[in-house]
């Protein structure tokens, strides 16, 4: 290891920064955000650190550098364009043990500023020690799209609690087990979805139960979206590796898969049309008996769980069952299948609304307000609607629609299959024959339809 990491606490310490321009103002912002005491020596300064020292009570020394303002100092930052005064600087600070950093000269630090991650009170700082700040940027980005936004509420909850968990469990072994215990429990999901009161009456109660364990059954229904990985919410990621039993559909793609923990258990439960290999009601009582024996349950649901789902039912079964759940929506089919095919859903010279329809037949038929759905301005969007749709297009014309109406069918939209075939209201059925188009399917119908010359941008 080339360097130490430390955090050092500078409130009410007095800070000097060496130079008055927007490094500087940057350099300031960030020890204030510490508390530091901010003393700026320089001959000119921007408005905004200016704006900031007078915000903050700081003080400013318009003059240029010498060796006495470094007196009381306790961190000394030079950021000026001037070499030799960043070189003094350095000097000067280093003579009287004082930590420097000199921006952009590592030769002249005796300490560098790393990258961080700030959800105080966690703070995660990285450094690739100056040999690459765009390889350390890359891994703060990493960093900042995995930690959780409110992690730093979950570690003040949890400070909160530590006296007491002491006083109540004096031997350090049980500690460690009961932390560990909490955080593998849902306390940490309830804080990041904002139910810090729940997540607190888990801990009091834990405390006062015999055996001090917290009870960690729960079910994560989860939307997947319609195919690509990388349509995955940065949550959804999260539970798939948190879950220790994976409950999917059918239409959760293979490589949204790869992305779950490999030792969880995986139980396909999907519904294929007119083959259901598992009925709505033992997937229902699955989830409960799953989560009564302590587990992490995820649904993954392809899509959006909330649209055309079914979720609402297996909430349903959960919340009489008194199970907890939290909901992860997904990119629904028509918002992933509409982007990745070029198009818009809706748009201003053509379509002021859209409807989600489920083009399923029920005994060979569709009960739609048919009238209403040849309105003009308005995109159509069937779910489902591949075997049904003759009977739709045949439905919408006879009700008025213009035969000429462009239409679109996108096969396993956002996937590496994505297909894509357009037409009209009326060409539609058969060009669907004619490419052998398989499930699943998307139909999108209205004038937008026309925008894909124009938009399309995904290889299909
Ligand atoms: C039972 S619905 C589930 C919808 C899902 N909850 C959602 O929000 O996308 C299944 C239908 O969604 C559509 N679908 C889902 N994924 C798709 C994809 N990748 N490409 C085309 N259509 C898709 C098809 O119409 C399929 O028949």
């Amino acid at each position: 290891m080339d360097l130490l990491p430390i955090f050092l606490n500078i409130k009410d310490r007095k800070c000097v920064i060496v130079g008055g321009g927007k490094v500087a103002f940057r350099k300031a912002s960030l020890l204030a955000r510490a508390g530091g005491r901010l003393h700026i020596v320089t001959e000119e300064i921007c408005e905004e650190l200016s704006t900031l020292c007078v915000t903050l009570g700081g003080t400013v020394e318009q003059k240029a550098f010498e060796a006495f303002d470094l007196e009381g100092a306790e961190l000394v930052i030079a950021a000026t364009d001037d070499a030799a005064v960043n070189t003094a600087v350095s000097q000067q600070a280093r003579s009287r043990q004082i930590p420097v950093n000199v921006v952009d000269q590592p030769e002249l630090c005796s300490f560098i500023m790393p990258a961080i991650v700030d959800r105080s009170p966690v703070i995660v700082a990285i450094s690739t020690g100056g040999a690459s700040p765009v390889l350390t940027r890359k891994i703060k980005e990493l960093n900042e799209s995995f930690i959780p936004g409110r992690i730093g509420n979950l570690a003040q909850l949890l400070g909160r609690f530590r006296a007491r968990v002491k006083q109540q469990l004096p031997q350090f072994s049980d500690r460690v087990r009961y932390w560990e215990n909490v955080l593998d429990s849902r306390v940490p999901e309830l804080v990041y979805s904002g139910r810090e009161d729940a997540a607190e009456s888990i801990l009091l109660e834990s405390l006062v139960a015999r055996d001090h364990s917290v009870n960690s059954g729960e079910v994560y229904l989860v939307g997947a979206g319609p195919g690509d990985p990388d349509l995955l919410t940065l949550r959804a990621l999260r539970l798939m590796q948190k879950a220790d039993v994976v409950l999917y559909d059918r239409l959760v793609s293979n490589e949204v898969m790869l992305k779950l923990r490999p030792d969880a258990e995986k139980i396909h439960v999907g519904k294929q049309r007119a083959s259901h290999s598992y009925e709505q009601e033992t997937i229902n009582q699955l989830l409960v008996r799953l989560a009564r024996e302590g587990k992490k349950v995820l649904r993954l649901k392809g899509g959006d769980p909330f649209i055309f789902g079914r979720g609402g039912e297996e909430l349903a079964t959960l919340a009489r069952a008194g199970i907890p759940f939290q909901i992860v929506p997904g990119i629904t089919a028509a918002s992933g299948c509409a982007a990745y095919a070029g198009i818009p859903l809706t748009h201003r010279d053509y379509s002021q609304s859209v409807r989600f329809l489920t083009g399923h037949l029920k005994q060979g038929e569709l009960n739609l307000d048919w009238e209403m759905l040849v309105r003009e301005q308005q995109t159509l969007v069937f779910y489902m609607g591949l075997v049904g749709l003759r009977t739709i297009c045949k439905q919408l014309i006879g009700h008025g629609m213009a035969a000429s109406m462009p239409a679109a069918i996108v096969q396993q939209g956002t996937t590496a299959n994505q297909k894509v075939v357009i037409g009209t209201v009326a060409k539609l059925p058969d060009l669907v024959d004619k490419h052998k188009l398989v499930a699943p399917t998307l139909t999108i119908i209205g004038n937008v339809v026309k925008l894909r010359t124009e938009l399309g941008w995904f290889q299909d």
